[in-house]
């Protein structure tokens, strides 16, 4: 299905991005695998980098092959990491090394996926800081934080909340190319960080898991991105696809008195 197509894979030392590459290969794509640790399985190639340094992203993009045909944003930081290094990786790195391939790398008709969350599904409460944080780079992140009362666990809400915006606001900005850009959703994966958003759940993961039966596991989400970078996705734009066990639904109904 993805036969010839040259697919960019970040975070793909772990969890969903690892699990990714290895489905994105076994569908015929030749995967470059992007992230801070090393990457010895399901990769063509690797290159490493820190998505919250600015000039090791400038590096990444210069070495990068100058014909890419996907890119699947994977890497991310927990909500129990330090709130301006979850918003530069979570969003800003993401943003940074997305619009800097478009300019140089990407092919036309390119696909983007980006790895959101269930964590952004209350992003309509958020529209003012949402726009504020339009214009934030790294070196006013800080700042904004600061101002925005974004501290703690909020900051990993926050990034997928502005994730998903981002995604829906640019469904076809690069129209003329045809370069489309969607987001997948999932709910809690069984990957290295589960541990943090039980801890950050506290009490509301148990109710959680109730509602889902068990967690996912990096094999019910890789699928879901593979098939955002194939053809058969090309009228998916500015999607966001939830896959969370019903969870979503769940809380769309109740939050409109229909649980
Ligand atoms: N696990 C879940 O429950 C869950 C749920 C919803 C969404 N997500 C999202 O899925 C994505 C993947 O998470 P995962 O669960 O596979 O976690 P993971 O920790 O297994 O993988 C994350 C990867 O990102 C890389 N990474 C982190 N910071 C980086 C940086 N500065 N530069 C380069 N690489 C960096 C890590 O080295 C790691 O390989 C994340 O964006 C996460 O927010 C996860």
């Amino acid at each position: 299905m993805l036969n010839g197509k040259v697919i960019v894979v970040t975070g793909a030392a772990s969890g969903i991005g690892a699990q990714t590459a290895r489905e994105l290969k076994l569908q015929g794509a030749r995967v470059i695998g992007v992230d801070r640790n090393a990457v010895v399985e399901n990769v063509d190639d690797f290159y490493r980098a820190d998505l919250c340094d600015p000039a090791s992203i400038d590096r990444l993009v210069q070495a990068l092959p100058k014909h890419i045909d996907g890119l699947c944003n994977i890497a991310g930081l927990p909500p129990t990491a330090p709130a301006t290094q979850v918003l530069k990786v979570n969003v800003l790195g993401l943003k940074k090394l997305t619009l800097d391939l478009i300019d140089t790398n990407l092919a036309d008709g390119a696909s983007i996926t980006h790895l959101a969350s269930l964590a952004g599904i209350g992003w309509p409460d958020s529209v003012d800081t949402i726009k504020a944080f339009e214009s934030v780079d790294f070196s006013t992140v800080d700042a904004f934080c600061q101002n925005h009362g974004i501290e703690g666990s909020r900051s990993y809400f926050f990034s997928k909340e502005y994730l998903v915006v981002w995604t829906h606001m640019n469904r076809w900005t690069w129209r003329e190319r045809g370069i489309r850009m969607n987001c997948v959703s999932p709910g809690p994966v069984d990957t290295p960080i589960l541990a943090d958003f039980i801890q950050t759940l506290g009490e509301r993961a148990e109710e959680d898991m109730r509602v889902m039966d068990r967690p996912a596991s990096p094999s019910d989400i890789a699928p879901i991105v593979a098939f955002l970078q194939s053809d058969g996705a090309a009228w998916l734009r500015g999607a966001n696809i939830t896959a969370d066990g019903g969870m979503s639904s769940m809380l769309t109904l109740a939050r409109h008195g229909l649980a």
